[in-house]
Parts: C-alpha cells; sequence; structure tokens
C-alpha cells in the first residue's frame, strides 16, 4: 500500500463521530443522498438482517467511510486503515473486503452485474474486475464471507434518497460500544 497518500487516521472515536457529522454535507454516487445516509441506509439493512450483530451494522455505517479520500480502487483499504485505531479487527477486514464481495457476486452471479447502478459498473473493473478461479475459491474460504455478502447485498440495498432510517445520533452508542 505504498502509493497510498498519506492516511488521516482517527486518533479517537470523537474524531470519527465529528467526521460523520461532515459526511452529512457529502454528496454520494446518487443524486439527492449523503455518504452519511448511505451509510445509515446500509447500516439500516444490516439490522434488518442481523439484529444482534452490532459490529456488523456499524461496519455497514462505516463501509465508504474513505469514498471522498481516495481513487475509487482503494476505498475500501484506505477506509479500514483510517479506522485502525478506533475500530476492531472483524469490522475493519469487513471494510476492507467489501469491494472483494461486489467482485465475488458479479464472478458467481452474471446477472448480478446487470442489477449495478451505473456508477457501480464503471468502477467495477477499477475495483479489480471478474475473480479468477483461485480468488473465487479463497472468497468462499474467507471466514467473514457471509457477513461480507450482507454487507454488499445491503450496500445495494441503501440508494434511496430521502428515505426515513434511524439518524446517526441513532448509532452513536453502538459506535462506541464496539470500539477498541
Ligand atoms: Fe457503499
Amino acid at each position: 500500500m505504498s502509493n497510498f497518500p498519506h492516511v488521516e487516521t482517527f486518533e479517537n472515536i470523537s474524531e470519527l463521530e465529528s467526521y460523520l457529522q461532515i459526511m452529512k454535507n457529502m454528496v454520494c454516487e446518487v443524486e439527492g443522498l449523503s455518504e452519511l445516509d448511505h451509510g445509515l441506509q446500509t447500516a439500516y439493512e444490516l439490522e434488518l438482517m442481523s439484529p444482534e450483530d452490532k459490529e456488523l451494522q456499524i461496519a455497514g455505517l462505516l463501509h465508504d467511510i474513505a469514498h471522498q479520500q481516495c481513487h475509487i480502487r482503494d476505498h475500501e483499504q484506505y477506509g479500514a486503515r483510517m479506522l485502525e485505531k478506533v475500530m476492531p479487527i472483524r469490522i475493519r477486514e469487513l471494510i476492507a473486503q467489501h469491494a472483494n464481495a461486489k467482485r465475488y457476486l458479479v464472478s458467481v452471479n452474471k446477472t448480478y452485474y446487470d442489477k449495478l447502478t451505473p456508477t457501480s459498473r464503471s468502477s467495477f473493473e477499477d475495483q479489480g474486475g471478474l475473480m479468477s478461479d483461485s480468488e473465487i475459491k479463497a472468497f468462499e474460504q474467507h471466514e467473514l464471507r457471509d457477513d461480507l455478502i450482507k454487507v454488499r447485498v445491503a450496500d445495494d440495498l441503501a440508494k434511496t434518497p430521502g428515505r426515513k432510517v434511524h439518524d446517526i445520533e441513532y448509532w452513536l452508542n453502538d459506535l462506541r460500544a464496539v470500539a477498541i
């Protein structure tokens, strides 16, 4: 990762919370949806899928934390590094691998590609494109495989401008509870 620009690592949860407030004003790939809205909708979908799994839900909230920080190809690795002092390894790994979950789903299910948004389609090649057979096998053996797929499915469902879901204040206790 030597080609990475300087990574702004959050020193504590307060810094992360302040950044989440800033994300309210960052425009997402979908018009009318902020980067924070997208994270909130992803966390909400994961709460519906796995109500007890707060780490999974917070991973959804934070998965695109680095979207505005770097080239699309690196945003998942960059995001995990931004969180290395404040979030546990499972959450960071779910974030670091979330683009691979998309690559996996496209690689094993050709119709999945057709359902992607235009932006998601255009970033697909940049993110590595189709997986090789060995990459597919490695992904299937990943211990977080099922959770990674959940994050990706939730990500796909989290692109509706104006949708009412829990606001950021709802998640702050959980954010602090899972923090390291
Ligand atoms: Fe996303």
